[in-house]
């Protein structure tokens, strides 16, 4: 049956009376911001993007014809297509991190591995972990001061996250005063989540009322939580099992779980089926019991997470990128479904990489829908067999993106033939060319390939690069498809960006100005990220980090680079190959991005319009900041990980052979060659212990 604001919806514009158009403005500022959470937010758009861009231009022109009636809330008063966030950031005093993954026994091991490795471990030594389930939720932090609840924050990015203290201050199982000692300052953090039995309650009454029903427990936990009314909240079963800490003034635990029982004393909630494991086969039987028991809980959980169990231990094993060493989690085995594949397609990536992209029949898989699934390379296709039209397994595990797995070879249509990946690329028509050795074919194409361009410039603008606040990769798109945009120097035109945006769907003054400072804000920049952005093959953050710190300024790594190139035998060739983790194949990507003309420009653009700040050392008060140091021969109180691990921090570089550059060798028993080496060099020599002794 149609309904009333059925007809109305399809009424066109120049048709509304200024009745009519309030209603569909607020019914299009609602529908809009719900699409723009489920793309931006829940990674699950429902629409199409064309669908998406209807509704939008339909409530552009509206506004166009009724300007009086323009809400506070439209849709185009929001930079791009991000939702305007409505919660006022926090910045967190300890960083919220992320885990890394195991997916198999093996995972677990070499993890088991690592920190015995790293911790330098004798034989016999048992790392006691304990490993609880991981709550398939969002995670928050929750801070006290003097026992009372202050302030609430979800994770964010894990630097800084949006402020829901008054939210999280309706949850039953927050307390909102904690009860016996605790610390003066205490932010614990934890997973919101909504049980699965509430969870199916709360979409029948949603769907009854007429309202939102949401795809899954994760989804309606974070939908209910990130309410601008806290009443809502309220109304909602949200539930928090709490089991990590972050900033606290005195720390009174010595062991992960006497801080599960600290949390239990204070009045919080913690999972009760963690379980203290001491070596491996008692941690897979742990992860099997679970994973048995997973469909009978009556909440979503994703896998194990397993944690060092001493704190000290975790504190010295510190962290890598954004995730712990001392804790990983290990996932269950990815969701699985059976569906057709009806067309294979090529993406091309920011380096030219040609992915085969498998479109389904859509289909969901534990809960998610899936439509298009990656199928890597040419050579997973040809030893899988997969042709379009086939009937197919795929899985997602995690946050991983939808593989296909295999082919239901019954179910193949008669005539189905083998795929054949193109020898030229279907964005520029440049050779793709496959290099021995290597399982990607790329296309040569450079920047004049559309696709390499524009998927370069939205690297260019990532949150971990420029991060330009309101320059995300929908706008990169159309101001890239309106040819405003062709390097990442046009970003910087800031002027001449804003006078395009002028009267343009979508852009209103202030937006447009937003835009512009937040521009100009960024024509400053570090060296490490600035490295980073550029985007060359095989030099994520962490290799960004180590070329700035070991050249300390852009021009003096642009020229080693440049001198690197001309001689592979001389010095700067050695220099780079020698810094720890950069190694030939590193080098050969990086001096081929500075021996392309068209990327030399690209970076002297740049250099003209920016302030690429120097690196400073990372501790200067230490004596060690700025120095080159090797380790060698046998460390007897820590892994050489750990060495490494230590020396960074305090900002020295580590390399991996002697040379007159190197300012420490610290030579453990056993040492050979490099510390005769370094005698002949004259360079310093430490013991271990001389070495402790210097750093502090
Ligand atoms: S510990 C330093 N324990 O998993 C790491 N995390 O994928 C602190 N999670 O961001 C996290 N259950 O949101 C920990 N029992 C558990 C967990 C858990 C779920 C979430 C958490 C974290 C994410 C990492």
């Amino acid at each position: 049956m149609k309904s009333p604001s059925d007809d109305l919806r399809r009424k066109p514009v120049s048709d509304l009376r200024p009745e009519d158009a309030a209603v569909e403005l607020e019914r299009l500022a609602g529908e809009i911001s719900q699409h723009d959470r489920a793309y931006y937010q829940q990674d699950a758009p429902v629409i199409s993007d064309a669908d998406y861009d209807a509704l939008r231009q339909r409530n552009e022109e509206i506004e166009a014809r009724f300007p009086k009636l323009v809400r506070a809330d439209s849709p185009s008063k929001r930079l791009g297509a991000a939702p305007a966030a409505g919660f006022a950031k926090v910045v967190h005093a300890v960083p919220m991190l992320s885990l890394a993954n195991a997916f198999t026994e093996e995972d677990v091991a070499d993890f088991l591995d690592r920190v015995r490795r790293f911790l330098n471990l004798k034989d016999g030594e048992a790392v006691d972990v304990l490993a609880e389930p991981k709550i398939d939720g969002l995670s928050i932090t929750a801070r006290y001061e003097k026992g009372r609840f202050v302030l609430g924050a979800t994770r964010g990015d894990g630097r800084e996250g949006e402020n829901v203290t008054a939210n999280l201050a309706t949850l039953d199982d927050l307390p909102r005063q904690l009860s016996g000692p605790v610390p003066d300052v205490l932010e614990v953090r934890g997973e919101v989540y909504m049980a699965k039995s509430d969870f199916l309650a709360l979409n029948e009454r949603q769907a009854a009322a007429g309202g939102k029903v949401f795809a899954n427990p994760r989804n309606a936990a974070a939908g209910s939580l990130r309410q601008k009314d806290p009443a809502i909240t309220r109304a909602r079963p949200l539930r928090v099992f709490f089991y990590a800490w972050g900033e606290v003034s005195e720390r009174t635990w010595e062991t992960q779980s006497d801080f599960n029982k600290s949390l239990k004393a204070w009045g919080f909630q913690i999972n009760t089926l963690g379980t203290l494991c001491r070596s491996l086969p008692e941690i897979m039987d742990f992860y099997r019991g679970m994973e048995g028991r997973r469909a009978g809980l009556d909440y979503d959980i994703d896998g194990i997470v397993y944690k060092v169990n001493r704190i000290d231990w975790q504190e010295r094993l510190g962290q890598v990128s954004r995730a712990p060493r001392w804790a990983t989690a290990h996932k269950f085995a990815a969701q699985k479904a059976t569906t057709v594949l009806e067309r294979i397609t090529i993406q091309v990536g920011r380096t030219g990489t040609l992915t085969p992209v498998a479109n389904l029949t859509p289909v969901t898989v534990g809960g998610v829908m899936v439509a298009r699934a990656t199928l890597h390379n040419e050579d997973y296709i040809r030893d899988k067999d997969i042709r379009e039209g086939d009937t197919v397994v795929i899985q997602r595990a995690g946050d991983v993106i939808p593989q296909v797995l295999e082919v239901v070879a019954e179910k193949r249509p008669a005539g189905a033939q083998p795929f054949a990946m193109p020898e030229t690329c279907p964005e520029c028509g440049s050779l793709a060319i496959r290099e021995a050795g290597e399982a990607a074919r790329r296309c040569t194409g450079g920047l004049i390939c559309p696709a390499q361009a524009v998927e370069r410039l939205k690297h260019f603008v990532s949150r971990d690069a420029f991060d330009i606040e309101g320059l995300g990769a929908k706008n990169i798109e159309t101001f890239w498809a309106e040819g405003w945009l062709t390097s990442p120097a046009d970003i910087f035109d800031a002027d001449g960006l804003a006078a395009k945006l002028q009267g343009r769907e979508g852009w209103k003054e202030k937006s447009i100005d937003n835009l512009r400072n937040a521009i100009r804000a960024r024509t400053t920049i570090g060296l490490d990220r600035f490295i980073y952005a550029l985007g060359i093959r095989q030099v994520g953050q962490a290799t960004a980090r180590l070329l700035a710190r070991t050249y300390g300024s852009f021009q003096a790594f642009k020229a080693a680079m440049t001198e690197a190139a001309a001689d592979r035998e001389g010095e700067a060739y050695a220099r780079l190959i020698d810094i720890d983790q950069i190694g030939p194949a590193v080098a050969d990507d990086l001096l081929g991005f500075f021996a392309e003309e068209h990327n030399r420009k690209v970076v002297a653009d740049l250099e003209a319009r920016l302030t690429i700040q120097d690196m400073e050392a990372a501790d200067l008060e230490s004596p060690v900041a700025g120095k080159t140091v090797v380790f060698t021969g046998t460390l007897e109180t820590m892994g050489r990980s750990e060495a490494k691990a230590q020396a960074e921090r305090l900002g020295a570089k580590v390399a991996g052979s002697v040379s007159k550059n190197t300012d420490y060798l610290v030579a453990g028993p056993g040492a050979g060659s490099k510390l005769k080496k370094a005698e002949e060099l004259g360079v310093k020599v430490l013991t271990e212990e001389e070495w402790q002794a210097l750093v502090g």
